[in-house]
């Protein structure tokens, strides 16, 4: 099966790439850098020619409010017309648990944009919802910067280990279209302040994570569970002592 996967050089699309090759399907990534670029249009038509399968794990190269927007609206636009045209099968698209209630965020109203454009289209398709990346928590605390300190609240979230969003994107890849979202989560429950503050003395990263009740989450407000995700969620299998102990996870650049 021919399986395009959008924003397949970058964290979590190499990984599906090369799950879906594992399995023996043609997996093509497509990205600014092999010839394909969802907004300008380049190389679109024909990468999507003979392919069942779209899997969209791109994501904006620009993380203010109106970038964001702009780039799930025209990418997904452009993406779901061409489909339209070479009659693809599936749109796959990879999102985030909780996005539906994170609407005072502006990357999270791009993701809200995304996914409301991929409902109303003609094309059967699946939205993935995945918790936050273990790869992710020291991005996650440059994220929520003030004053020259980290500022979390102390609510729970079950975030994942980027290999598992992978092989769970790539399951739903070769599934038939749920028309839907599919959940997917971590194996443990954390407090997200202790979780980027223990993440960052591991990366002997010196900045102080200020537990604040009152700090948004990408600025959008938070409760104790906003972030976990519903009780049919896919469990992934690595644990975060288990990732920690793999080669490479201690690098600050994760
Ligand atoms: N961070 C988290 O904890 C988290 C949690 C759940 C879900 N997600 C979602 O996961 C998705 C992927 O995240 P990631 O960390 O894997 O992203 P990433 O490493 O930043 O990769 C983004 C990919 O998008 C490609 N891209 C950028 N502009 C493009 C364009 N105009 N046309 C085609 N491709 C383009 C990039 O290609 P180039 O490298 O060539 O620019 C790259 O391959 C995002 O949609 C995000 O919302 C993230």
């Amino acid at each position: 099966m021919k399986i395009v996967v959008i924003g397949g050089t970058g964290r979590i699309g190499s990984k599906v790439v090369n799950k879906l090759r594992e399995h023996g399907h043609e997996a093509v990534a497509a990205a600014p850098n092999t010839g394909v670029n969802t907004i300008t249009g380049e190389g679109l038509a024909e990468v999507l020619k003979g392919a069942s399968v779209v899997v969209d794990v791109s994501d904006s190269p620009a993380w203010d409010d109106a970038s964001v927007l702009k780039f799930f609206e025209t990418s997904t636009r452009n993406l779901l017309s061409n489909e339209a045209a070479a009659r693809v099968g599936h749109h796959v698209a990879l999102s985030v648990v909780g996005t539906d209630r994170l609407s005072e965020s502006g990357y999270f109203r791009g993701k809200i944009a995304q996914e409301k454009l991929i409902r109303e289209s003609s094309i059967p398709y699946t939205i993935v919802h995945a918790t936050q990346f273990f790869e992710f928590l020291k991005g996650l605390a440059d994220w929520q910067m003030a004053d020259g300190k980290v500022h979390l609240p102390p609510v729970l979230f079950q975030p994942m280990a980027a290999d598992d969003v992978a092989s769970g994107v790539a399951r739903v890849a070769v599934s038939p279209p749920a028309n839907g979202i599919v959940e997917i989560c971590g194996p443990e429950q954390f407090r997200l302040d202790e979780m980027v503050r223990r993440r960052l003395a591991q990366l002997k990263d010196p900045r102080e994570v200020v537990t604040d009740p009152n700090a948004r989450y990408s600025g959008a407000k938070v409760s104790e569970r906003t972030l976990l995700p519903g009780s049919n969620a896919r469990l992934g299998e690595t644990r975060f002592e288990t990732w920690l102990a793999q080669s490479g996870a201690q690098r600050p650049a994760a």
